[in-house]
């Protein structure tokens, strides 16, 4: 869609990745919803996100919800619904690392709500408006993590395994109509979901990390193109291919992380990864893979 005619609700705006995505769709020429939990925020957010873009203010609104609560929920539907969206990225999220066994059940409840009900159930509800547009996009922010399951993110690999599993099956509803579903998946990017633990783990596997502004130009490119499915970062993308195909190709591929998991989990401290010889370990291995 050409950002022109894009009427965008942004889950999780007021995030890393949201804020950079907020302007980026601005500056391209978009209308935007900024959706968060902190009215505070969100209007601090709308004044400098108009700072940065002359005659955007008349683009630019807020509504304050919890996306884990049903009334803030159903208010957020009727404002998008008369705002006139046509647009919806699912950027909203919560982080979770650690073993499994030193997670307990209510944050797994919070991030399956969070990073995958609540975005079906948002869809859910805007989808009767989103079929009566020409053409309509709904855009789920994922992780390679969506893909490729590794050691210290079994919660949170389920939460985006199962929110590609519903775009994908979604898209392919809805084909033949006028709304596009797509899911994008960044690998790590240095935003504050990461914690320490998560960033001496990154460092210890020598996992790359992006900029959010990185997946903001991405968000936008999936906007203008309706792909139905991006990864950012190599070797993520082949990781992305080869676990799709073959999964257990890559079992061997992670003890560095799995290491990494116990040391972080214990609260050790992490040795940082030294570079590798070349040729010394998989492209996958060496080079840490995603988030
Ligand atoms: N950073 C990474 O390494 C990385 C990598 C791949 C994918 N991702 C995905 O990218 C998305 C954004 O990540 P980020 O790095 O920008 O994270 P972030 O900076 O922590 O921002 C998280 C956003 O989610 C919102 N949020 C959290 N719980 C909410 C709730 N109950 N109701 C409404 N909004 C809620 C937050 O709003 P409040 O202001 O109200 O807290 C905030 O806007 C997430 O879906 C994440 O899974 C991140």
């Amino acid at each position: 869609m050409n950002p022109n005619e894009a009427r965008v609700v942004l889950t999780g705006a007021t995030g890393g990745i949201g804020r950079e995505t907020a302007a980026a769709f601005i500056r391209a020429g978009a209308s935007v919803l900024l959706v968060g939990r902190s009215p505070a925020q969100l209007s601090t957010l709308s004044r400098s996100l108009q700072a940065t873009a002359t005659g955007s203010a008349a683009r630019i609104k807020w509504q304050a919800a919890d996306l884990g609560e049903t009334a803030p929920v159903d208010e957020l539907v009727g404002v998008a619904t008369e705002w006139r969206c046509n647009v919806l990225v699912h950027a909203a999220g919560v982080p979770c690392f650690g073993a499994l066994e030193t997670i307990d059940a209510e944050a797994m409840r919070r991030v399956l709500d969070i990073n995958l009900l609540a975005p079906m159930r948002l869809t859910q509800a805007l989808l009767p408006h989103l079929r009566a547009q020409t053409r309509a996009q709904v855009i789920c922010l994922g992780s390679a993590l969506g893909r490729i399951g590794l050691p210290g993110f079994c919660v949170y690999s389920a939460s985006k395994f199962g929110l590609r599993g519903f775009a994908e099956s979604l898209r392919r509803e809805l084909s033949g109509s006028g709304v596009r579903v797509q899911y994008v998946g960044p690998r790590s990017t240095r935003t504050s979901f990461n914690d320490a633990s998560v960033e001496a783990y990154n460092a210890a596997t020598g996992t790359a990390m992006d900029s959010p502004s990185r997946v903001a130009e991405t968000l936008l490119r999936s906007l203008q193109d309706g792909a139905a499915e991006r990864f950012i970062g190599f070797p993520e993308r082949l990781a992305v291919r080869i676990n799709g195909a073959v999964p257990t190709l890559l079992d061997g591929s992670f003890d560095k992380h799995r290491r990494s998991v116990a040391i972080a989990s214990s609260g050790g401290a992490l040795p940082v990864k030294q570079p590798d010889r070349p040729g010394a370990s998989s492209p996958i291995e060496s080079s840490g893979v995603p988030r």
